[in-house]
């Protein structure tokens, strides 16, 4: 696909994930870590006015100046900024304005795209269409947080299917030998910068799960006491249980004796066969000590992961989110993208099925702080 049409369809998509919400949705912002949906579409749209148009576009006047203060989300070279905390306290610009502004940035970007590019700008086109990949995802994510959280259980969408993935319903663990393998991305297509430089590293003989732990699975923690029994848990873990009160995953809820989960499609009872999502890496960790197992690294994850199934959740590794030997931040604005976020979290690998279709790699990193899981996130088990 050419990159005029990749763009628009990408932005058409961001919009399509928007249809169902009414317009309060797009206003609320219940925790710190999920956005406003408009909030989302903002700031995506000022990625490309920002870092494209802006410096690259002569005579681009910005459709409004104060947007920066309004949807820079973290660029301290770009300047002040409205507080994380203080998104869902802006009843303006209004959601009508948003998609005003998305149409201006659209109009200003496509007439570039339609003469050849500097290399420089056409790299930042393409970042734009990642970064803007990812907040699809944390839109279905802060979408189902905004619904979910709501006494209402309102429906996203009642025809709500998730992707189909081939998986398997046999639990066998697959052995990796002892060796020198190489970790990284390799070739000449996009990768973040995170995912490089490509370099070695030895991994002893393992085994991994060929799929993911289920719902039927994980209730035997439950019911075993998982969540009252101190052994399981790293302290910091056992805190967590103990002042935010947590007995289950996010989104369970136990209700005249059975156990449902808020889906986009609303409350409905537990899938047992379905693999176990919304867990944060102190409730997979606590799940694998509970069994006997462990969490693979990320370097055993992406070694195995050609002989299985992936990309239903984000899966939890034992790996700190750390840069590879021979990371570099890129100059500027741009290498606060990922490098200042290593410190104090912990790496996922694959993909869930609200990522964003061709956005996934076998080197791909995610990361989050070891207490969230609003995010699609399940477990994998190894030895
Ligand atoms: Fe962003």
């Amino acid at each position: 696909m050419d990159i005029y049409t990749r763009y628009k369809s990408l932005r058409q998509r961001t919009e399509d994930i928007c249809r169902p919400l009414a317009i309060e949705d797009y206003v609320v912002q219940p925790i710190v870590d999920v956005s406003p949906p408009k909030w989302h579409l903002g700031h995506t749209t000022w990625f490309f006015e920002t870092f494209i148009l802006t410096p690259h576009v002569q005579g681009y006047q910005p459709f409004n100046p104060d947007y920066n203060y309004v949807f820079n989300s973290y660029y301290e070279t770009i300047g002040n900024r409205v507080i994380r905390t203080d998104r869902g306290n802006l009843s303006r610009p209004t959601v009508d304005d948003i998609y005003r502004y998305r149409q201006h940035v659209d109009e200003a970007i496509l007439k570039i795209l339609s003469a050849p590019l500097e290399p420089e700008v056409s790299n930042l086109i393409v970042l734009g269409i990642h970064h803007e990949e990812q907040h699809q995802e944390l839109l279905y994510t802060d979408i189902k947080y905004i619904l979910g959280h709501n006494p209402l259980f309102p429906a996203y969408d009642v025809t709500y299917q998730p992707p189909t993935l081939k998986s398997t319903s046999t639990n066998d663990f697959i052995r990796i030998k002892e060796g020198l393998y190489e970790i990284g991305f390799k070739g000449d297509g996009f990768c973040f910068d995170n995912e490089l430089g490509r370099h070695k590293a030895y991994l002893n003989e393992f085994e991994i799960s060929n799929r993911l732990v289920s719902n039927a699975e994980y209730l035997e923690f439950i019911n075993d006491g998982g969540y009252s029994d101190f052994r399981h848990w790293h302290a910091e873990g056992w805190d967590w249980v103990r002042n935010e009160k947590i007995t289950a995953p996010l989104y369970w809820h136990f209700i005249d004796n059975s156990w449902y989960h808020y889906t986009f499609r609303g409350l409905e009872p537990i899938d047992l066969e379905a693999s176990v999502r919304h867990v944060s890496y102190f409730e997979a960790y606590a799940y694998a000590a509970w069994k006997g197992l462990r969490l693979p690294t990320e370097f055993e994850w992406e070694v195995a992961a050609p002989s299985f199934t992936w990309g239903e959740n984000w899966e939890w590794t034992e790996s700190a989110y750390l840069p590879y030997p021979g990371f570099k931040k890129a100059p500027g604005a741009i290498g606060e993208y990922n490098g200042k976020f290593m410190v104090n979290q912990k790496v996922l690998r694959g993909a869930s099925v609200v990522t964003s279709p061709g956005h996934s790699r076998l080197t791909y990193r995610n990361f989050f702080q070891t207490n969230l899981r609003w995010q699609f996130t399940g477990i994998r088990l190894a030895k």
